[in-house]
């Protein structure tokens, strides 16, 4: 149930694209569903294509049946429908933005009560300069207790237009007011690190670089860029996913506990980390960051093109969609133990996880015939598709010899709690609603992260690549990354459950 039952508006620029369409609307209609909405609640989108209404619902109703959870239920669905509201605008016009004004005054008439106005850039970071100079320019944002903004990533291009965007931001807003969504964050095993490390006893003890060897952070994608080339052409891997996801990922493995859950204490934790991030120099970058590019290749049976042939997509493309980087954090819990981080579009399978090795034991008394196949103790952080935390030890096998054999202990979402989990934008924007700024990137994080990559980055524009493409799709990227590890002494352990 909401927790604070506010009469609430959602104004969605840039409502007749796919994100709303995907996971914006899906996401409310299962908040829906769950009770999670307060009984005053309003979704208004605003777009340039001109629909009336009734199209903005059924275009949304397609979204929910296939992008979902839960599929479209006839009554359910049309008793949410009722709550929202489409008008074709120009949002670069002023005038739109007193028009909204009044539109969102006339439901306060209507309830008799004053609304929380929240307001989604589901927008091209064109677009964002333009609407929040608006939105200022309109007061609507000026009760900063009641009002928030929420800003979809790319958050920047570089670390240089990060700075003015956040700059640009908070000349206007306070900074309370500002969501910074990395969806990751949402992801129920992403928060779950949190409960594993600091509502446990037994696993923060251990948790330094006196027992741990080192961190692996894989988030492999089978997909290609879809219909999404013209974006990601000028994105690539480092800045699309290790810029946000990875490294958010890469914080909540490495913090220090914090005092409390309140959000800017979980965010200083965090940010702390980013700090502490050994910085990359340029003559050090072929060392610890390896890029890849898929060319032609095999996926799931079916052939699958070269990136340079997708749609919207350069034929001479430079762009990385495959990135690995070895990364240390300077501080006194992980001092030298290295944090490998990888992610690739064209990967043989969908599958994110986190892998912690231990140290070996200290001395082996066992005989060389009882650890014939003796594994490092592992635990193994399954984020997606199967969600779920898997510890990696040794036991002995039955039989009158002492021989030791690896074994896995289990704990699954789906089987500890018979639930579906609910999607990232669910919770993120539960969270928005009721006003809790937690799981949202605070301008210094997002600094803090692009100060990480900028050595690579600079590096990489400078220098072509001249084997692109380099991997098949279908493969674990190039070669390079298994070397950039296995010059370590260790080796990537691929996603999978143990199923
Ligand atoms: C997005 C990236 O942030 O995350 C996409 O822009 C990527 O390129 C997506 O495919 C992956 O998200 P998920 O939730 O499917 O792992």
């Amino acid at each position: 149930m909401n927790l604070q039952n506010k009469p609430t508006i959602i104004t969605i620029f840039g409502a007749g694209g796919d994100l709303t369409q995907r996971k914006l609307v899906p996401a409310l209609y299962n908040l829906h569903l769950d009770g999670w909405l307060p009984e005053q609640f309003a979704i208004v989108g605003l777009d340039l294509k001109e629909m009336d209404d009734d199209a903005f619902r059924s275009r949304l109703r397609q979204g929910v049946d296939d992008f979902s959870r839960r599929k479209a239920d006839g009554k359910t669905w049309h008793a949410f429908a009722q709550h929202i509201s489409y008008a074709a605008a120009d949002l670069t016009n002023q005038a739109t933005y007193e028009e909204l004004a009044q539109t969102l005054s006339d439901f306060d008439k209507q309830w008799q009560a004053a609304a929380q106005h929240l307001f989604y850039l589901a927008v091209g970071p064109s677009l964002i300069e333009p609407i929040t100079q608006h939105l200022h320019k309109a007061k609507l944002m000026r009760d900063q207790q009641n009002s928030r903004l929420v800003v979809e990533k790319p958050f920047g291009h570089d670390l240089a237009s990060a700075q003015s965007l956040n700059e640009m931001l908070t000349h206007n807003f306070d900074e309370s007011q500002i969501y910074r969504i990395d969806h990751y964050l949402g992801k129920e095993t992403v928060q779950n690190l949190l409960a594993f490390r600091f509502a446990n006893a037994m696993f923060e003890p251990i948790w330094d670089r006196r027992y741990i060897d080192h961190v692996q952070i894989t988030v492999a994608e089978q997909v290609g860029v879809a219909h999404r080339g013209g974006y990601y052409d000028h994105a690539g891997a480092l800045r699309d996913m290790i810029q946000n996801h990875l490294l958010q990922i890469l914080c909540l493995i490495a913090m220090e506990p914090p005092v409390s859950f309140a959000a800017d204490e979980i965010r200083n934790k965090k940010v702390d980390v980013l700090r502490a991030v050994r910085p990359i120099a340029p003559e050090n970058v072929d060392d610890t960051a390896v890029r890849g590019q898929y060319g032609r290749g095999w996926l799931r049976g079916e052939e699958e093109p070269a990136y340079q042939n997708e749609e919207g997509v350069a034929a001479n493309s430079n762009t990385e969609t495959f990135a690995a980087l070895k990364l240390f954090v300077d501080n006194w819990r992980w001092q030298d133990v290295p944090f490998y981080l990888r992610t690739g579009k064209r990967l043989p399978v969908h599958g994110s996880q986190v892998v912690v090795t231990f140290r070996p034991v200290p001395h082996q008394s066992f005989p060389e015939t009882a650890v014939e196949t003796w594994h490092r103790n592992r635990l193994i952080i399954n984020i997606q598709p199967e969600e779920g935390i898997r510890l990696h030890f040794q036991a002995k096998r039955p039989g009158p010899a002492i021989r030791l054999s690896p074994v896995d202990l289990r704990f699954t979402y789906q089987d500890a709690f018979k639930t579906a989990s609910p999607e990232a934008y669910e919770t993120l924007l539960l969270d928005v609603i009721e006003g809790d700024a937690t799981l949202f990137m605070r301008a210094d994080q997002v600094e803090a992260s692009w100060r990480v990559i900028m050595p690579i980055l600079d590096t990489w524009a400078a220098n072509s690549p001249l084997d692109f493409p380099n991997y098949p799709a279908g493969t674990w990227g190039p070669p390079a990354a298994d070397v950039l590890i296995a010059q370590d002494g260790r080796s990537w352990q691929q996603p999978d459950f143990g199923n």
